[in-house]
């Protein structure tokens, strides 16, 4: 999920590095445990894959971005698969395919929601396999969901393919008006699409009549989705961290669907770690500013820490079960 559109090499800011970091540790540990439970059978899904040029907006240094990041997992996906759109889906496989010859690696160019089907027909029912949804906004569909997670039903595994979805709440809240004149067909079709329910729409008028907070509504949006990912598709463990941008703008929740307890486990700590480095790294990257608009300031002139910049969050990452989501708008208040 982008902070910034645009053209290309893309530009992105601290919350794209605190996701990443926890896409690399966490594939990392996925793998380690699948080469001994299932011999390094794995498989990475990267529905919407992006670029291989990513630039950290603050310090202008390039990155690499998810699908690089899979191919350079140790010990190594046997199976990779990454899903753009055109042009950048090409320049992908040219790339790639160039940099990691002799991998069972494809591109496959169109949208992932109708591309995804056939592509998991020719894959192994019964690996260990983890796909990320990392959509720009609201292009991922329920259908997809579904069938990812249909994927290993009828195979001998207990679990299904793992999920880590970018699910951009504050997007939702942007795109259904307030105004219900203003609702078109296709804000309400995507939603429908999104969810695979109309369910959100008890959320949506209890919004329009003011009875919730934009935040309660993303909580509630939020819930709505971890609920049926649990309750419909039938995953043991959901979790959803909130990212937001410095200023406290929230920017998508990063909502991670598993049913293996090692998988639960380990999301948990890196989702604790993620929160605990949360506000530090917005410390930082604020002092950073500073000193590049206005130079260093007078404690850090004296090698002191800018007290002005301390941390002011200090709550923890707290796991919370999905609540039974609203029937009529009448449920909130
Ligand atoms: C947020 S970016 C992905 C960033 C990437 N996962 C990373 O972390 O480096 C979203 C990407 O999805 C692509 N995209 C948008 N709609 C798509 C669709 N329906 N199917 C496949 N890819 C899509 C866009 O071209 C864009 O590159």
């Amino acid at each position: 999920m982008g902070d910034e559109g645009g053209g290309r090499p893309r530009q992105w800011t601290w919350t794209t590095t605190v996701k990443l970091e926890v896409l690399e540790q966490y594939l990392k540990q996925f793998t380690t445990t699948a080469k001994y439970k299932a011999g390094g059978n794995t498989v990475y899904l990267d529905l919407f894959a992006g670029g291989l040029e990513n630039i950290d907006k603050f310090t202008g240094q390039p990155f690499p971005g998810s699908a690089e990041l899979a191919l350079h997992t140790e010990p190594a996906f046997r199976t990779v698969r990454l899903f753009e759109m055109p042009p950048n889906a090409a320049q992908l496989r040219a790339e790639l395919t160039a940099r990691f010859p002799g991998r069972d690696l494809q591109v496959i160019e169109g949208d992932c929601n109708t591309t995804l089907p056939e592509a998991l027909a020719s894959l192994n029912r019964h690996a260990p396999t983890f796909a990320f949804v990392d959509p720009d906004g609201l292009e991922v569909r329920w259908s997809t969901l579904e069938a990812l997670a249909d994927h290993k039903r009828s195979g001998r595994s207990p679990y299904k393919v793992e999920l880590w979805i970018l699910f951009s709440a504050p997007g939702l809240l942007r795109t259904l008006a307030l105004d219900e004149r203003k609702l078109t067909p296709s804000d309400e079709d995507r939603a429908n699409r999104l969810f695979g329910t109309g369910q959100w729409r008890c959320i949506y008028e209890a919004r329009v009549r003011e009875r919730i907070t934009p935040a309660s509504a993303r909580q509630e949006y939020v819930n709505l989705m971890r609920w049926r990912l649990q309750e419909v598709l039938g995953y043991r463990y959901t979790h959803a961290l909130e990212m937001k941008l410095p200023e406290g703008q929230p920017l998508y929740n990063m909502v991670f669907a598993s049913d293996n307890d090692a998988g639960n486990d380990i999301m948990s700590a890196l989702y604790r770690k993620a929160y605990a480095r949360w506000p530090q790294m917005r410390a930082e990257r604020e002092a950073a500013r500073r000193r590049r608009e206005h130079g260093p300031n007078l404690f850090e002139a004296a090698g002191l820490d800018d007290p002005t910049l301390e941390p002011t969050i200090k709550a923890a990452y707290e796991h919370l079960e999905p609540w039974t989501p609203p029937e009529t708008f009448e449920d909130l208040a």
